[in-house]
C-alpha cells in the first residue's frame, strides 16, 4: 500500500501532549504526518517537538507567505488521506460545526474533501454543554468520525467524560479509516438494523418508538472498521452514515424487514432497531380530520419480528445478535428473549439507568446460551467496539 498521509491538527488543550505520542505511533507505522499547530495548541506543545516527531514542517499561520508559496492551505487540506483533529477542543468543534474559517486549522477543515476524525478533549461541563452537544450532532451529521472522549479524572480536578482518548486508541481509529488496521472481518457481510420505525396512522401522524439510533450506528461503524462490508438498515434518525457503511433508509417495520431480506446473505446480523411492535391496521391515505370529539379507536395489528424472522430464515446469518431494552429482571428477560427469538446472543440493555435512552453511554450485558457477562458502564462507541471484537472472534 502506498504511503498514507495524515493531516494532524493539534488544538489547544492539556491533552495536546498526547498528540506527540500519537505522532510517534503514526511515524513508526510508516504514516506521514503533516502537522498544524493552532495558536492555542502552541501554548501546550512546541512546534519544535511536534515538527521533530513528525519529521515535517509544522504549519501554524493562515497568511504565511512562505507557507503559501510552498503549499497553499487548500492544497494542504487535500494533500492527505485523512484529517485528524487531536485534541479537538470545544472551540475547534464549534468552528468546524459552524463552518468558520478564521485561522489555518478551521480553514483547512472547511476546505478539505477528505474524511475527518476528531478526538475531543475538554472539561466535562464544556463537553456536556448544550452548545457542544449541538456541534457534535452537526459534525456527526456532516460525516465526521469521532473517537472518545473517555471518562476519568481531568487535569482541572473534575471527573467525567472529556478526557481525550489514549493515543493507541486514536491510532487504531486512524488505521481503520486509512484501511490499514487489522481487518478480521474482511470479506464478511454484516447487516445492522438501527433507529426507530415509524408506522403511519395517516400521511401526517405516526406511531413510533424512542430511539436515537446511536448504538446501532456505532456498531455498524465498528464492524466496518474491522473490515466487514456493512449494510445499515435504518429507521428515521438524525445521524450521519458511519465511515465505510452503506445505509438503506426505511420507515416502517415491514419496510425494514424487506430491506433486511434484500441484504441477505450476510454472515452476521445485529438487530438494534427499536421496531414498533404494532401498526395501525388501516393507515388512512388522507389526513384524518378532527371533526367532533375523539376519533374512532385505532385498531392495531402486530408487526413482523425482524430479529425472529432473520433467525429462522433459510439464509440465516451464522451469527444473529439481538438487543433487549429492559427496565427490570434483565437476565431473566434476556434469556427468555434469546429462546423466543432464536438468536445467538442478546445484548441486554438496562434502560432504567437515567441518561441511557438518547445518551452517549450504555450499561449492557452479553447473554448467550453459555451464560451472562456483565460489562461495565461505558461509552456507546466502546460498547460497539467490544461487540465488534467479540463478533470478529467468532469468525477467527
Ligand atoms: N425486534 C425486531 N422486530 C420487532 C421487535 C423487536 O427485530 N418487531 C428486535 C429488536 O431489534 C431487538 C430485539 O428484537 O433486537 C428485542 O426487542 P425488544 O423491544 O426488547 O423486545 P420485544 O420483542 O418487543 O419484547 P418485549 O416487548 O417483551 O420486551
Amino acid at each position: 500500500m502506498a504511503e498514507k498521509r495524515v493531516l494532524l491538527i493539534v488544538g489547544g488543550g492539556i491533552a495536546a501532549y498526547k498528540s506527540l505520542e500519537l505522532t510517534r505511533l503514526l511515524r513508526k507505522a510508516g504514516v506521514a504526518v503533516r502537522p498544524i499547530l493552532t495558536q492555542a495548541g502552541a501554548e501546550f506543545v512546541t512546534p519544535l517537538s511536534l515538527g521533530a516527531l513528525a519529521e515535517q514542517k509544522v504549519h501554524a499561520e493562515l497568511f504565511s507567505l512562505t507557507d503559501e508559496q510552498e503549499m497553499g492551505h487548500i492544497e494542504l487540506s487535500r494533500s492527505v488521506d485523512l484529517v485528524v483533529v487531536a485534541p479537538a477542543t470545544a472551540d475547534l468543534m464549534a468552528k468546524a460545526a459552524g463552518g468558520l474559517a478564521n485561522d489555518l486549522a478551521s480553514t483547512t477543515l472547511l476546505a478539505t474533501d477528505k474524511p475527518v476524525l476528531m478526538a475531543p478533549a475538554m472539561n466535562v461541563r464544556m463537553w456536556e454543554h448544550a452548545a457542544t452537544k449541538r456541534n457534535l450532532a452537526t459534525l456527526r451529521a456532516d460525516g465526521v468520525a469521532f473517537v472518545g472522549p473517555d471518562e476519568g479524572a481531568m487535569a482541572c480536578g473534575e471527573y467525567g467524560p472529556g478526557r481525550m482518548a489514549e493515543p493507541p486508541v486514536i491510532f487504531e481509529a486512524i488505521m481503520a479509516l486509512l484501511g490499514k488496521g487489522a481487518s478480521p472481518l474482511a470479506g464478511k457481510r454484516a447487516l445492522v438494523t438501527a433507529g426507530p420505525t415509524a408506522e403511519a396512522i395517516d400521511p401526517v401522524r405516526m406511531l413510533t418508538n424512542r430511539s436515537s439510533g446511536k448504538q446501532g450506528y456505532a456498531i455498524a461503524g465498528a464492524l466496518a472498521a474491522l473490515g466487514a462490508e456493512v449494510t445499515l438498515v435504518s429507521g428515521p434518525t438524525a445521524l450521519g452514515v458511519p465511515v465505510g457503511v452503506t445505509r438503506v433508509d426505511v420507515e416502517s417495520a415491514r419496510e425494514m424487514l424487506a430491506a433486511c431480506e434484500a441484504a441477505l446473505p450476510a454472515d452476521v446480523a445485529v438487530c438494534v432497531a427499536a421496531v414498533a411492535d404494532w401498526r395501525p391496521a388501516d393507515a388512512s391515505g388522507r389526513k384524518l380530520k378532527k371533526g367532533a370529539g375523539a376519533p374512532e379507536p385505532i385498531v392495531l395489528v402486530e408487526n413482523p419480528d425482524i430479529l425472529a424472522s432473520l433467525s429462522k430464515d433459510a439464509r440465516r446469518p451464522r451469527l444473529v445478535v439481538g438487543f433487549a431494552a429492559e427496565t427490570n429482571d434483565l437476565e431473566a428477560h434476556a434469556k427468555a428473549k434469546l429462546a423466543r427469538k432464536g438468536c445467538d446472543w442478546i445484548v441486554a440493555n438496562d434502560v432504567s439507568v437515567a441518561g441511557t435512552m438518547g445518551g452517549d453511554r450504555n450499561a449492557v450485558a452479553l447473554v448467550s446460551a453459555s451464560g451472562i457477562e456483565q460489562w461495565e458502564r461505558m461509552a456507546k462507541d466502546e460498547v460497539a467496539r467490544r461487540l465488534a471484537d467479540r463478533i470478529a472472534d467468532q469468525f477467527a
